[in-house]
């Protein structure tokens, strides 16, 4: 339970299910958002200050708060109970079954999905998956919608037993749900905890599905009103394609604001905006988020990442984009054993890795690079603190908190790293 105060009058908070203690998924639920967010300001201000590379608490941005609901843009439910009767959501104690159909938290087309995908469960007579006895075929329903409200619904099953009966099914499912874009099964045979099998067998024409986010120019390029507060902020385009298996942030209108941050920082550099082509680095770049903000006219951008669907997903954006030849590369890696001091050293490296951060032998290798510049996206801020101690010639300047994950603990943190000549003179 949380330690936070209630807010005042508040008798239930949006969930009844967190209300009687059934899902603890959201511990922060029932207090006023921005007493949440001071407190994970403070937590994170503090965390950060105290490393061996501090981040000073007058770096710290106002943080981007997120709507207090339908903000997760993905449902992962655990399937259980019966093909007659199944329940979507988590293991509760004893692995009980606890269906979360009603969260708050998705967003409205997955929310309305739900239900209907249930029903196919039902017709279909696929059994969910019993963890305790090994038995049934059914494990997770995994559904994404975009912001247009398309959906991408995907059943991982046991085995492959079911797959014609659910194509069969899917003229009815795009009858019932009509942005239905891509739909799969992903088959999971092994008893493990890892949720997603290797194989992933698409059943739409579409193998993935286009996020166009909308991303606020910087405050100089509002338009409407000339009056403070009155002016619209001009919105720019950015289309993602976010296949079957690869990671997308999970709070669309936070990632446009982490992405637009990034940017805004980005074009803040010195000389940013004259002279030659500048060089940015997008390591873990994932589906192209930073690395497709950042092209543009002046900039050559590499993005480096291991998922081979993540990166079918990023060059097609940029075909989408029409980006300019050799605007942005992506390529296939391990970026954690990358050297960004070894050839043409990079303008801007930017680093958004898994929540382990980036480890030692990538920190060693920035920390001994030429790199000036790296803007790092952390979801964990104690993996971000140990980077950080690694690299104690790159000082933070500016920070930011997104909150990704309202209702919880989690932090998800941009940082802007300048390399510090006085800390180490004898390099570069
Ligand atoms: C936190 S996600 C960030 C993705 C992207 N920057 C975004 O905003 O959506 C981390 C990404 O790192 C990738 N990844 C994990 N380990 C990697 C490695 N050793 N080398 C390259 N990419 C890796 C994952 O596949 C995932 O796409």
């Amino acid at each position: 339970m949380s330690d936070l105060p209630t807010a005042p009058g508040m008798a239930a908070s949006l969930c009844a299910l967190h209300d009687v203690g059934t899902c603890r998924s959201c511990p922060h639920l029932s207090a006023p958002l921005t007493a949440q967010l001071a407190r994970k300001q403070a937590r994170v201000t503090r965390l950060l200050a105290d490393g061996a590379n501090p981040v000073p608490p007058r770096a710290w941005e106002e943080p981007a708060a997120s709507a207090p609901e339908r903000f997760r843009n993905k449902a992962k439910m655990v399937v259980s109970g019966t093909a007659a009767e199944p329940l979507l959501g988590i293991l509760g104690p004893g692995g009980r079954g606890v269906d979360l159909r009603s969260c708050p938290l998705h967003v409205p087309q997955v929310a309305a999905a739900l239900p209907v995908l249930a029903h196919t469960i039902t017709e279909l007579g696929l059994t969910p998956y019993d963890v305790s006895a090994r038995r049934g075929e059914l494990k997770y329903l995994l559904v994404t919608a975009s912001p247009d409200g398309d959906l991408m619904v995907r059943f991982v099953l046991r085995s492959r037993r079911h797959v014609a009966a659910l194509r069969a099914a899917l003229p009815d499912l795009q009858r019932r749900l009509p942005t239905l874009a891509v739909l799969s099964a992903n088959i999971q045979p092994v008893h493990q905890a890892i949720i997603e099998g290797p194989e992933e067998i698409v059943l739409t024409e579409e193998d993935r599905l286009l996020m166009r986010l909308q991303l606020p120019e910087p405050p100089g390029a509002a338009v409407g009103g000339v009056q403070e507060g009155m002016a619209r902020r001009r919105m720019r385009e950015l289309p993602l394609f976010v296949p079957t298996r690869s990671f997308f942030q999970t709070n669309t209108a936070i990632a446009e604001q982490l992405y637009a941050t990034a940017r805004d920082w980005a074009d803040a550099a010195p000389g940013a905006a004259v002279g030659r082509e500048r060089l940015v680095w997008d390591l873990f770049c994932g589906v192209g988020g930073f690395a497709l903000t950042l092209a543009g006219p002046g900039r050559r951008v590499l993005g480096v990442e291991v998922s081979a669907s993540a990166i079918d997903g990023a060059r097609a954006a940029a075909r989408l984009m029409r980006l300019p030849e050799g605007a942005v590369r992506i390529e296939a890696g391990d970026a954690s054993v990358l050297d960004p001091g070894a050839g043409a050293v990079p303008d801007l490296l930017v680093v958004n890795p898994p929540r382990r951060g980036i480890g030692a032998e990538l920190a060693a290798r920035i920390e001994a690079s030429g790199v000036e510049r790296v803007l790092y996206s952390s979801c964990n801020p104690v993996s971000l603190a140990s980077d950080l101690e690694r690299m104690p010639s790159l000082r933070a300047g500016r920070a930011r908190l997104f909150d990704m994950f309202p209702h919880t603990d989690h932090a998800e943190v941009l940082v802007d790293l300048r390399r510090d000549r006085m800390t180490h003179p004898n390099r570069h």
